[in-house]
Parts: C-alpha cells; structure tokens; sequence
C-alpha cells in the first residue's frame, strides 16, 4: 500500500511513518518543519525526521508547504496515495491568537488543498483527519462540574446531551460557544472533510483529538502539554500553571493507540464519520495529578506556579467517550494506560535532556 502522511516529522505523524513502514507500505512524508518556525528550537522537529530517515527503509521525506496547493496537486498526481494520513496543522491554541493567518492558512486552506487533490487523483484513497476536541469550543465548560481537592471532574447525576459516565461524546454541539481562532479553523478543516465524504464520495474520516502524546513530541509551552510537563521536570524547570489552581482535567492517549486505531478507520472507513478520540476516564487527570505522577516515576519535579487568570475558552474537565468508535471497531483496543504513558516519557525526555 502507498500511504502518505503530512506532519510527517511530529508527533503523530512520525508514529503514523514507522508504523505503516513496519507494515512493509510505501510512506511518503510530508513536513517543512513549520513547528520549528510556530515555536522555535524547541519546536523544531528534525531530530524525529532525521530519526525517521535511519530507522525507516521504505519512507521518502518531501519538505513541502501543504499550503502550496500546485506542490500538493502534484505530490497526489505523482505518490498516488491509497491511505492519506493527514496530520500537519498549526496545534496550538493560544499561538493561534497571535498568528490567525497562519493557523487558517495552515489548518483549513492545507487540509482544503490536500482534500481536493486527492479528489482530483486518488478519489479511492482512504483519507483520515486529525480534528480537535476544540471544535466544542467552550460548550464543555457549560456541563455540570464539581471540584474536587485535586480536579474538577463532571457531576456524577449529569444528565446532559453530549456526556454520559464515560465523558464526552460526539452529541455535544459545536455551536453557541466560544471556539477561539485555532478552534474555528480546526471546525472549518473537520466540516470539509465531513463534506468530501458525504458529498464528494471519498473514504474520509475526521477525529476529534483530546491530548494526544508520546516520547517523540517536540513538546513547548504552548503545545504539547504532557511532553513539556515531564521535560520540566526531569531538568527541575519552571512551569506556571495558567487557572482553575491547576484542577483542570485532560485526558492522555498514546501515539500509538492513536495510530492503530486511524488503521482500524482506513481498514473499513465509514465515509465522512467523525469520531472523539482520547484516553477516557481512565487516563483522565488535573495538571497537579500529573506532577505527582511524573515526580514518582522522575523523582524531580518542576518549579510550578500559579497564573490566576485561565486562558480564554479552556477546558475546565475534558475527557473523551469513545463508544462511537469501538461500536464501529470493536477489534480496537486502547494499549497504553497513564502511568506507562509517563513512564516511557520520563526515559525519553532524560535521554534528550542527556541527563
Ligand atoms: N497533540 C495534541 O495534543 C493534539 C490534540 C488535538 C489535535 N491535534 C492535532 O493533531 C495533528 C497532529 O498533532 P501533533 O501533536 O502530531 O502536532 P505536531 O506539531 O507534533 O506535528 C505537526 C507537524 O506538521 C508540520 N507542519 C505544520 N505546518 C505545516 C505545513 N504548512 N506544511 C507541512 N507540514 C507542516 C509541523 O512541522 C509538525 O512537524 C494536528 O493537526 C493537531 O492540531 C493534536
């Protein structure tokens, strides 16, 4: 099979080149290492390409601007991609706010681009999309919350469209809210793809991602929360904790999950479905649990402190139901709990830091 994967040298992305390459596929990647230019050195992601280039015999890198349209038409006319694996985008919230063109250019006019070349040459091919829980805007913050002494967590009586005991589903509305700038155009890039299956015919799925992580996220301040977090920590650097006393809840899912479950979708896609995707309940915790949880497995913790103010449209408590997507794949299951998570990060984030 020929897959092709943009965002290549992230974090998803770089699972997504290993994995289909271990299947014996042909990869072709997709990254011009835009997160460098987003977020700086930290955020600089050649040290995973440049990983991905040893490790993996059958993946050919492309250093192409997904908001090139001509480039991107003639990347589909020449790879003809069976499964694409769409994963570049600008992630960041709050750097959304101080780039909008940018976020928009890169996040709906990239995936608009990627989505009418593969009409135009592969309309066969599989094509899944990394949305965002961001696409519910503010709407989680609206359902019944209680606080805990370390987390906000929801009402155990809610009875509510949109959640039930597992979290958030697919039901809650993505409007009457505050989306923010990343989320509008991250709803914009889901629709479109929602409208390239059910309009268009073509194999598209689109999944609406809580806190996605892993060992090789070039994690910063403003994107890649876990990641920074264990950084800080194993090095004993300062991390300012922004609102809700630090309760706020997310939940954690693994790259890897991610990427088996993107192949459970390109193995028999449901055509312009969208799915929430993210660790649920049992990878659910506050930034304060979280610390606690790095400094057992790290033995070192950050310097934290506290940022009264939260940012706009963050989510107090939000964790995924995903009883969407095991309906529709049953033979899915979930690897990776949180503390194998943190684990795996603390040795990777030692090895970087070199300590
Ligand atoms: N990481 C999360 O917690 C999370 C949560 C929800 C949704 N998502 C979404 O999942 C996707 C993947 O996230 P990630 O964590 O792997 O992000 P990442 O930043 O690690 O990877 C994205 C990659 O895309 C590349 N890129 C950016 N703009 C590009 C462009 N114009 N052309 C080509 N390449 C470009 C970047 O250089 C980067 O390597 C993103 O769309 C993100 O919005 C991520």
């Amino acid at each position: 099979m020929r897959v092709l994967v943009t965002g290549s040298s992230g974090l998803i992305g770089s699972e997504a080149v290993q994995f289909f390459d271990e299947l014996g596929f042909d990869v072709t990647g997709v990254d011009n290492n835009m997160r460098a230019d987003f977020f700086g050195p930290r955020g600089d992601t050649t040290w995973n390409r440049e990983r991905l280039q040893a490790a993996c015999p059958r993946f050919t890198h492309h250093d192409l601007d997904i908001r090139d349209r001509a480039a991107v038409d003639e990347l589909f006319r020449t790879v003809r991609p069976e499964l694409v694996v769409h994963m570049a985008g600008q992630p960041s919230h709050d750097l959304a706010a101080t780039r909008p063109l940018d976020d928009f250019d890169v996040n709906a006019g990239g995936t608009l681009a990627l989505l009418e070349a593969c009409r135009q040459h592969t309309p066969d091919a599989v094509f899944v999309f990394m949305s965002t829980n961001k696409v519910y805007g503010d709407n989680p913050n609206r359902l019944p919350l209680i606080e805990h002494d370390t987390r906000f967590d929801y009402s155990p009586d809610a009875s509510v469209v949109g959640l039930t005991s597992d979290g958030v589903t697919e039901k809650l509305s993505i409007d009457d809210c505050l989306h923010s700038v990343f989320g509008a155009s991250k709803v914009a890039a889901d629709v479109m793809v929602q409208e390239y299956g059910r309009n268009f015919g073509l194999r598209t799925g689109a999944f609406r991602a809580s806190c996605l992580t892993g060992p090789h996220h070039s994690g910063v301040e403003l994107h890649g929360f876990l990641s920074y977090l264990v950084a800080q920590a194993v090095t004993s650097g300062p991390y300012t904790m922004i609102g809700y006393g630090g309760k706020q809840v997310r939940d954690q899912i693994h790259s890897h999950d991610v990427v088996t479950a993107l192949w459970a979708f390109a193995q028999d896609p449901h055509p312009g479905e969208t799915y929430n995707l993210g660790g649920g309940r049992a990878n659910a915790a506050s930034n304060l649990e979280c610390v606690e949880l790095i400094a057992a497995h790290a033995g070192t913790r950050p310097v934290v402190d506290f940022e009264p103010t939260p940012r706009v449209g963050d989510h107090i408590c939000y964790y995924t139901d995903m009883s969407k997507f095991r309906d529709h794949f049953p033979g899915w299951n979930m690897r990776y709990g949180l503390d194998e998570i943190v684990e795996e990060m603390v040795a990777a984030a030692r090895v970087r830091a070199g300590s």
